[in-house]
């Protein structure tokens, strides 16, 4: 039985809902003030609870053979904060998973993310790292860079919905590292049995680019004239999460670099989605 944490977070759905698909059982570790009945009408096993209950996540842990957690505070606010979720929350779910014999986590942190750096979020997801390194557990911590689906669905097709203008932080021309949450999933679900996955960390991404070159590609799909216009770091795009705006500050500053690993796609028997063909299906003009 495998349990994953986050289920009705975007990544997190999607690794349980590819599970369920394998005929794989499994329980998801979920909180009754959100939308579970698309997990439950998939066959997933709901275990009401949440990260800062330390009852209900050992609970959640009994007969479980490993855990998936992509669980993160960051974009819940109020009690959900990075440090009761990212870190305590974390530090919980790790004392049950020993407690009940749990043999394997699969944890998802984000590459470019040390205990030193200057994003709260990072810090606590390094640490949580830390933790489950000296932990009893077998373990695999993926390091994916910016997820596509933000950085480039969310970030830029919200701000040309409603105008021809791409406000980005930082210099346009500066390269990060982009990856698919599809491409996350489909890691996740093979580090689950493969061998080279045993106590390993693995950064993940499908290739670098600049904003300057996603909107060059974006305009290109769209038949659209579309213009970039470059924010000092700490600064906000109004609108916009605040995690999101603090992380890319981060990054425009040197905190995340350019990044590509394509051998870890071959090795794990994946596709990589290429930051252009992404585009290209996400935003073609005719739909
Ligand atoms: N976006 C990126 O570019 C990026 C890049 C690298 C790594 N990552 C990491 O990828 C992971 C998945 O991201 P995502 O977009 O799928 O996140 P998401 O949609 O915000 O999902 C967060 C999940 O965490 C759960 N959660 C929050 N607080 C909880 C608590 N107290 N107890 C139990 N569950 C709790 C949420 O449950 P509720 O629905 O009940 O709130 C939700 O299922 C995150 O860890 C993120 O840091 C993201």
């Amino acid at each position: 039985m495998d349990l994953v944490v986050g289920a009705t977070g975007d990544l997190g759905g999607l690794i349980t809902h590819r599970l369920l698909e394998r005929g794989e059982p499994v329980r998801v570790l979920v909180r009754d003030t959100s939308d579970v009945s698309p997990l439950k009408a998939a066959g997933a096993q709901l275990a009401f609870g949440d990260l800062k209950e330390l009852t209900s996540v050992d609970a959640a842990c009994k007969g479980v053979d490993r855990i998936i957690s992509t669980a993160t505070g960051a974009s819940r606010g109020g009690d959900d904060s990075v440090e009761a979720v990212d870190r305590q929350g974390h530090a919980t779910l790790l004392r049950c998973a020993e407690n009940a014999g749990i043999q394997r986590i699969i944890y998802v942190s984000a590459n470019g993310f040390e205990t030193d750096s200057p994003v709260e979020l990072a810090r606590a997801k390094a640490s949580t790292a830390e933790a489950i390194r000296s932990s009893g557990l077998d373990y695999t911590i993926l390091q994916p860079t910016l997820f596509m689906e933000s950085w480039v669905a969310f970030v830029v097709g919200a701000q040309i919905q409603v105008g021809d203008t791409v406000q980005v932080i930082g210099d346009p021309a500066r390269r990060y590292g982009f990856v698919s949450m599809q491409n996350v999933a489909d890691l996740a679900l093979a580090a689950l049995d493969h061998p080279d996955a045993q106590r390993a960390e693995i950064p993940l991404s499908a290739g670098s680019c600049s904003y300057q070159q996603i909107v060059a590609w974006i305009a290109k799909a769209t038949g659209r004239e579309l213009h970039v216009h470059s924010l000092p770091p700490s600064t906000e795009i109004p609108g916009f999460p605040p995690i999101l705006n603090e992380l890319w500050s981060f990054a425009a500053t040197g905190g995340l670099g350019p990044l590509s690993t394509p051998k870890v796609a071959e090795k794990f028997g994946f596709e990589m989605i290429r930051p252009r063909a992404f585009i290209q299906k996400m935003f073609r003009s005719d739909g």
